[in-house]
């Protein structure tokens, strides 16, 4: 394979790392390419799953032989430091290569030694920030959770055109076609966590499992006050091989919190917020406690609500089936207290619009988080 320029390079170096997506978290993906001078391809590697080589040694070692002048291409900043694996910075050096490109600095700080400034020590030309901005995109759930201690939030919801998640008798199967849901899935099977408020549980009685399994096995969370959930619901009947936590004020009773533990779930007490109910905010600071990198928010309106209420949400996923059902009562997508002035509504950025069958598929990131620092 021959690249026509710099930037076709690090194209396919990021294609290579979301290989990893799902399986390397808490750590972030990384592909790395190695090319001669003509731009041939000499090598190539990613960082397959967590504790496993990083994508340079991946390349490194796939390589026969390393022709002089060859350039390594990588996504992210290579690590100097002694972690599960050895530095990176360290093996580049050693192979000879003489020219390092990085799409993305590390935003995880680990003493003052930066993969930089070993390369640039050891002699080695250095370019930083070729595709910077997808090479950044690419991890921001890693860099959310190192700047802040805190998981990535990604909201979900399937809606009416009309914008409604379920009708005025909170039935809400199904609204999107068998497509999106499948994607849904997908989305399931490479997340640490799916979430749902208790009023989702009581009306859907989902399992909320990835079918068929993806590289992770999301723990199924669901917030609920007094810790009431049903345990004869379907979320327990699996509850060995796919772990339920269940959040509950701190006011639950030890009663009902046995109860739920007797199940099989895991129960987490919350500081509550002003309406007596789990505050999100201690929840996701014990999540990212956790290493939680990704959670799939499932709604319904009112913990979606609390979320956007708080300014958790990164990143939002909506189905939008090409149906009307109309009604005051009908349930909007998401609930709360929500902006009062427009000029305030928050923006979404980078979006990608798609098709399911008839269904429309708008994602975005909710824009001014950058995570830089
Ligand atoms: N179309 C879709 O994509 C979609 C997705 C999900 C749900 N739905 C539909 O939406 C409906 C359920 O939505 P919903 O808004 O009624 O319920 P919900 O958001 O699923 O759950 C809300 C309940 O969760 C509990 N909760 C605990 N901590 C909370 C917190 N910090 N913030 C908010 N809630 C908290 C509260 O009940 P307690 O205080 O009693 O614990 C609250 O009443 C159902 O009809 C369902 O079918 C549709």
């Amino acid at each position: 394979m021959k690249f026509s320029t710099p930037a076709e390079v690090m194209q396919h170096a990021l294609a290579l790392a979301q290989r990893g997506r799902g399986s390397v978290e808490p750590n972030p993906m990384v592909g790395a390419v190695i090319v001669d001078r003509e731009l041939r391809r000499v090598s190539e590697g990613y960082h397959a799953r967590f504790g496993g080589p990083h994508a340079e040694a991946m390349a490194i070692a796939a390589a026969d032989e390393i022709p002089h002048g060859s350039s390594i291409y990588v996504t992210l900043e290579p690590c100097a430091h002694h972690g599960k694996t050895p530095p990176c910075a360290e093996a580049i050096v050693r192979a000879g290569i003489r020219h390092v490109v990085i799409g993305s600095r590390d935003p995880a700080r680990h003493g003052t030694v930066s993969g930089v400034n070993v390369l640039r020590s050891a002699g080695i030309t250095v370019e930083t920030g070729l595709l910077a901005i997808p090479c950044k995109l690419l991890i921001r759930p890693f860099r959310k959770l190192k700047r802040t201690g805190l998981p990535y939030i990604h909201a979900k919801w399937a809606m009416t055109l009309d914008g409604r998640i379920a009708t005025r008798t909170g039935s809400s199967q199904w609204i999107s076609n068998e497509q999106s849901r499948e994607y849904v899935h997908q989305l399931r099977g490479v997340v640490d966590a799916v979430v749902v408020g208790k009023g989702t549980a009581e009306a859907d009685n989902p399992q909320l499992t990835a079918r068929p399994p993806g590289p992770r096995n999301a723990t199924r969370i669901v917030f609920d006050t007094r810790a009431t959930l049903r345990h004869d619901s379907k979320l327990f009947q699996a509850v060995d091989d796919y772990p339920v936590l269940v959040v509950c004020g701190e006011n639950a009773s030890v009663e009902n919190i046995s109860r739920l533990e007797a199940a099989g779930a895991e129960v987490f007490r919350s500081p509550v917020d002003e309406e007596g109910r789990p505050d999100v905010v201690p929840v996701l600071e014990h999540l990212g406690q956790r290493e939680m990198t990704n959670l799939l928010i499932e709604g319904g309106a009112g913990l979606l609500g609390s979320m956007l209420d708080r300014n958790a949400i990164d990143e939002v996923h909506v189905f939008i089936a090409p149906k009307l059902v109309g009604g005051r009562h009908a349930l909007p997508s998401i609930g709360g207290t929500g902006i009062a002035e427009m000029p305030n509504a928050i923006p979404l950025e980078q979006l990608r619009t798609d098709r399911f069958g008839d269904d429309l598929f708008v994602s975005g990131l909710v824009g001014n988080k950058t995570y830089d620092e």
